[in-house]
């Protein structure tokens, strides 16, 4: 039978997607996920609110969980995340400045060792910047400077020096002011040696809103000798979805694929959930939704024909 995970094989790339322990739970989910995607990400089971609720105190039941049937279903899985400024307990937000280094390093260090040989990738930072190129102000640059981001790269591979290390964000698919600077941090890190791998593009898109620079702007991260990846495609629309805008997101859909192929170090796509009735934009972007591949009845929809025509 077709799968996006067989046709992503064929070309040397992967086809994935994220699954919460919700979802583990949901047997109309996990019969797509298991024959269609060949990499899992954590929808949050390994941010730091779950995994580390209070100082020095870990609980990777939930990791585990999804790692475990990510395995038994031979797929790889993308750690995500290390280091992030939401979905952060508010512990951390709390310490003495002079606190917060040790309590990042000694975070990474823990969870990093405990997933060790396991993990394809680590989103090691995950959404550092501002729209405008410059870093936020969080917790982690207000008390380390720009550092934090070479140091965390560094303490993930000292912990794991197999997993590919990877920055990810928004708004950074095409050629931009937030990906301008993306760009010219990770080649700052690259001439200090920091063993950064690549570059994850979230790619939360709106229907017919794909940026045409995409390729471009994956190949200028490739030039540097990095990877990049698709990490959580959706491509929502306002409800409710006519025909014509299930017809754009196929060929939104289509184009993204295509750039990626054209892409030799762009390794594989991602979509954030399996199926519109269980994905996060509902939730998040009030009127919004239909963003999937799969509709509500779990059915695909026409961008799934289309991704698996481009693939
Ligand atoms: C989202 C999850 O899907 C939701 O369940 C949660 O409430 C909020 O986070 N960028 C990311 C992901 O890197 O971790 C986010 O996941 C979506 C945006």
């Amino acid at each position: 039978a077709t799968s996006l995970r067989g046709l992503a094989e064929a070309q040397n790339r992967y086809f994935g997607t994220a699954l919460t322990d919700g979802d583990l739970n949901n047997s109309a989910e996990t019969n797509i996920a298991g024959p269609q995607f060949d990499m899992v990400t954590p929808g949050n089971e390994m941010k730091w609110d779950t995994t580390e609720p209070s100082n020095g105190s870990y609980n990777f039941g939930p990791g585990d969980q999804i790692l475990s049937w990510a395995q038994a279903h031979n797929d790889r899985v993308r750690g995500h995340n290390l280091v992030w400024h939401s979905q952060l307990p508010g512990w951390v937000n709390s310490l003495p400045q002079n606190q917060v280094q040790g309590a990042m390093e000694a975070h990474i260090t823990t969870e990093a060792t405990h997933y060790k040989g396991k993990l394809y990738a680590w989103d090691v930072v995950n959404e550092p910047f501002n729209e405008d190129g410059s870093l936020r102000q969080d917790v982690f640059d207000k008390a380390m400077g720009t550092n934090y981001i070479a140091d965390a790269i560094r303490t993930a591979h000292a912990a794991d020096p197999n997993a590919k290390l990877y920055l990810n964000d928004y708004n950074i698919e095409g050629e931009n002011a937030k990906s301008d600077g993306m760009y010219n941090l990770a080649k700052s890190l690259l001439s200090q040696g920091v063993p950064l791998n690549g570059i994850g593009l979230e790619s939360h898109f709106i229907v017919g809103q794909v940026p045409s620079t995409m390729q471009a702007n994956m190949q200028r991260f490739a030039a540097l000798g990095l990877d990049v990846a698709v990490t959580e495609l959706d491509d929502r629309i306002q409800l409710p979805a006519s025909s014509a805008n299930l017809q754009q997101q196929a060929a939104d859909y289509a184009n993204i694929v295509k750039d990626c192929l054209a892409v030799s170090r762009c390794v594989g796509i991602s979509q954030w959930g399996v199926d519109d009735g269980n994905s996060w934009i509902p939730g998040t972007f009030p009127g919004y939704g239909a963003a999937t591949m799969y509709d509500q009845n779990f059915q695909p929809k026409p961008a799934y024909n289309s991704t698996v025509s481009a693939l």
